[in-house]
This record gives C-alpha cells, structure tokens and sequence, in this order.
C-alpha cells in the first residue's frame, strides 16, 4: 500500500536515489515518543474543536498507545515508504484503527508536529545529561571529602606554582559542571514553548485552541506566539548542542588533566584496569584511553554544534528541508556525552589518588610566594619583596639547593633583619592552611566547600 503524505499532484514515483536521500526514518525512527505524545495530544484538541468525535479520538489514541508499545519493545516492522517518524506512525495507525487514522493529521503540518517533537526529545535529552553530570559531579565530590587535605603542586603553564589540596583539584571540576547543569535548565526553559498548531507556517483555520494542547503536553509552558517563528526555529537544538560542547570541552580538561596525573612522570592518580587498556605489542603498557577518548570525542561535540550553525545560518523563513539535518548532530552529541559522562563519573569514582606522589612533586620554589609575603609582613613592599625572593631563587639556581638549604647569610643580604625563624615558612601544609580566603584551597575551606555540595546535590539526586 502507498502511504506516502504527499502523492496527490505527483505523476511520477520519487527516484530511488531521491528516496534515499529523503528519507530520514532510519535517524528520525529515535522521536517515536516524542512524536506520538504530540499526537495524542492533538486528537485530543481535535476532539475539543469539533472535529473528530469522543469515540474517534479514543479510538486514535489507543492506536497511538499501541504503536508506541511496538516501538518501545522493538516489535516496530518498517516499511519501504515510511519517509520519517510521522509518515510510519500515522501509516501503522491506519493499519491499526483504519479510517480513523485519516482524520489525525487534521490542520496539521509536519512543520509544527516535528518542531514540536524536537523540543520534547530536548527537554528529556537535557534532563538526561544534567542526571549524569549529576552523578559525576558526586563522584568528584567523594574524592574531595577523602582528599580535602591531601597535598599537591598545583600548576601554571603547567609549571609548578603554587601547593594546593587534591580535593580543591576536584572541586574545580563539581563547579565547572554545576555551571553546565544551569546552562542547561536555562537552554531547557525556552525548549518549554509549543510550536503545535502552528501549522505549515501561517497557524491553522479549524479553532483549534492550542492553549489548551500545553495542558496535554505538560512539558510546555506556553505556545509560541508567532506561527512563522515556530516552524522555523532550531534555536533550542543549537543551545542545546552548545551546552553539549562546553560540557565536552570541560570533560576534556578534566581528562587532559588525569592522562597526566596518571603518567609515571606525575603519578598522582591510578586509574582503575577498568578504565584502561593494554597494548597489543608492549606488555608493560596501561593506557589512559578512557581520558583519551573523552578528550577526543569532545571534537565530534564541538563539530556537530558548528553543523548545526551552518546549516541554519542561510535558510529562508520559514520551514526548509536542510532542517531535517538537525537531528543526526544531536542524536550523536546526545549518545557521545551520554556514554562518556558515565565513563567519567566512574573512572573518577574508581581511580585512586597517590598521595605520597604528590607530596613528592612539591618543591620549595612553590613557597617563593610564600616567603614573599613574610617579608610583607615585615613591612617590606610587595614589589620589592618579589624581587628579593626572585634574587634568592636565582641563587639557589646558581647554588643548586632548595630554598630552605640556602644559608642564612644568602637571606640576610637581601634582607638583613632576617633570622633562622624564616626557615618556618617551608611547610607545605602551612602554606595551603593559610590560603584561608573564602575559596581558597586551605583544608578547612575545601571542607566547607565539600559540606556545601553535599546538602546541593544531594538534595538534588
Ligand atoms: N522529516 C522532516 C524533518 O525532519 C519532517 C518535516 C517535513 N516537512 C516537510 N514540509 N517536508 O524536518
């Protein structure tokens, strides 16, 4: 049987190229819910203007009900003309309930049927992603409650800077994906408006109250206030791909960050053998990959985004068919940070700090600062105070001993009322215990912090 939506001023078949060009049912099959919600709802609306009886609207929404059942549990048999997701669900609808079917796609378009399915996969695929950055960010979180006080170098240039707590190191992270989760809830809020009832591009002629379908899909807040707007906008997709990339990029640091904490050369983290790989010719290799490819497949976030941008960039109002091409990007950054925010959270769940590695990374040179402003606190100016601990750091170059082996004499001569009490300030955990400035990286504020998220995101999850 033909079911094609459109045939009736057509003389001649599609050609089986064009069709296969066309045809976006082997992606688009992935909006079935989205799609059948949408039309649950318009029978419903139908029902209320008039325009299908009660017993047709029941009749139209336990078809629906049952085609999403088959899709649901895999039992969905497509067939040869099924363009996309609206086309095979109303043509298993009609195998289904029969003539009741052809009444569906009243003062309807698939302009407005398929906006609208985009935005409710959105709205789930937001909620999907935040559940899992969610999951990290506790991760993240664990290891910041053990590791509060635990020691390490933190770094510039990734030149050693400045000693820091391993668990500060993880509450970078629970904030950068705190701030994803928010740009999420907000490229969320403006998916909330309805484009149903929009339809092709002008609005529809039947009465139909769309007002009352946000009450039907209740994952609307109000209706789109211009028809021509609604069909045409994919602002929601490309918001949504953004936040995806950003939210890859800061995967990728996180990443970058543990390919080289994991390194023999740093040492400061092993990575669970779950999370890693072997090689096939050196027996001895453990490989970062779980980090490697969350770095790498931030790329493909990043590219699908930018499609997306540039197949809208130059369309027309209002509905084109380059607008087809905005699901495969998303599907793909959908399943992409899916999956690797999983791998995220559990490889961070399961990687074990190595405290005694990083203590060993710490040098007296990262107390530089430190001395400096003992030397403040004595009075001397900022400015200069840099320059004498900069001339006592080139001694000790010259000397080839750490700071707190170079001789009193060697501080007395930029600084002549020095005495033996300034090889006090060579404690690593002093320095970090005085960075006490709210957010800083002294234990007792990482404690703070770590109270903080845990009444947050437990709240949350
Ligand atoms: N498969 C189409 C898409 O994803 C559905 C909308 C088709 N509309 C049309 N006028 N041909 O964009």
């Amino acid at each position: 049987m033909e079911h094609k939506l459109w045939g009736g001023r057509f003389a001649a078949p599609t050609s089986e190229t064009m069709r296969l060009y066309n045809d976006s049912f082997r992606f688009d099959g992935r909006l079935f819910d989205a799609d059948i919600s949408g039309s649950i709802a318009w029978a419903g609306a139908l029902e209320e203007a008039g325009l299908i009886s009660a017993e047709e609207c029941e009749t139209l929404i336990q078809g629906l009900e049952l085609v999403r059942r088959e899709f649901a549990d895999g039992n969905f048999v497509a067939l040869e003309g099924d363009e996309d997701i609206h086309t095979a669900v109303e043509r298993r609808l009609r195998e289904l309930v029969g003539d009741a079917a052809l009444k569906l796609h009243t003062g309807r378009s698939r302009n407005d049927q398929v906006a609208t399915d985009m935005r409710l996969f959105c709205i789930a695929a937001a909620r999907q992603i935040s559940e899992h950055l969610l999951a990290l960010q506790l991760a993240l979180l664990d290891q910041a409650e053990a590791h509060a006080a635990t020691l390490m170098p933190g770094y510039t240039h990734l030149q050693r800077a400045q000693p820091i707590t391993f668990g500060h190191w993880c509450l970078a992270y629970v904030e950068m994906y705190e701030r994803d989760r928010q740009r999420l809830g907000d490229a969320v809020r403006r998916a909330r408006i309805l484009p149903l009832g929009a339809g092709a591009l002008a609005g529809n002629s039947l009465g139909i109250e769309r007002e009352r379908l946000t009450e039907a899909l209740d994952e609307f807040d109000a209706v789109s206030g211009n028809s021509l707007d609604a069909v045409s906008d994919r602002d929601f997709v490309a918001e949504l791909l953004f936040v995806f990339a950003l939210c890859g990029v800061h995967l990728s640091r996180l990443a970058e960050d543990l390919v080289l904490y994991s390194s023999s050369e740093f040492g400061f983290v092993e990575l669970d053998d779950a999370y890693s790989t072997g090689s096939s010719l050196m027996p001895q290799k453990k490989n970062p990959d779980s980090m490697e490819l969350l770095r790498g497949k931030s790329g493909r976030l990043i590219g699908n985004l930018v499609t997306l941008l540039t197949v809208l960039k130059g369309l027309p109002m209002t509905y084109n068919k380059d607008m087809q091409e905005d699901k495969e990007p998303l599907f793909d950054s959908l399943d992409t940070l899916n999956l690797g925010l999983q791998v995220a959270a559990a490889a961070v769940a399961t990687m074990m700090p190595q405290p005694a590695r990083m203590a060993a990374a710490l040098d007296d040179a990262m107390l530089a600062t430190d001395l400096a402003d003992a030397l403040v606190r004595r009075g001397v100016p900022f400015r200069e105070a840099h320059g004498k601990v900069g001339r006592l750091v080139r001694r000790t170059l010259e000397l080839r001993v750490g700071l707190r082996h170079l001789p009193l004499e060697e501080y007395q001569a930029v600084q002549p009322d020095l005495d033996e009490n300034i090889y006090g300030i060579y404690d690593f955990a002093q320095s970090v215990a005085r960075k006490d400035s709210s957010g800083g990286t002294a234990p007792e504020r990482v404690r703070e912090q770590c109270a903080r998220w845990r009444e947050l995101l437990d709240e949350e999850g």
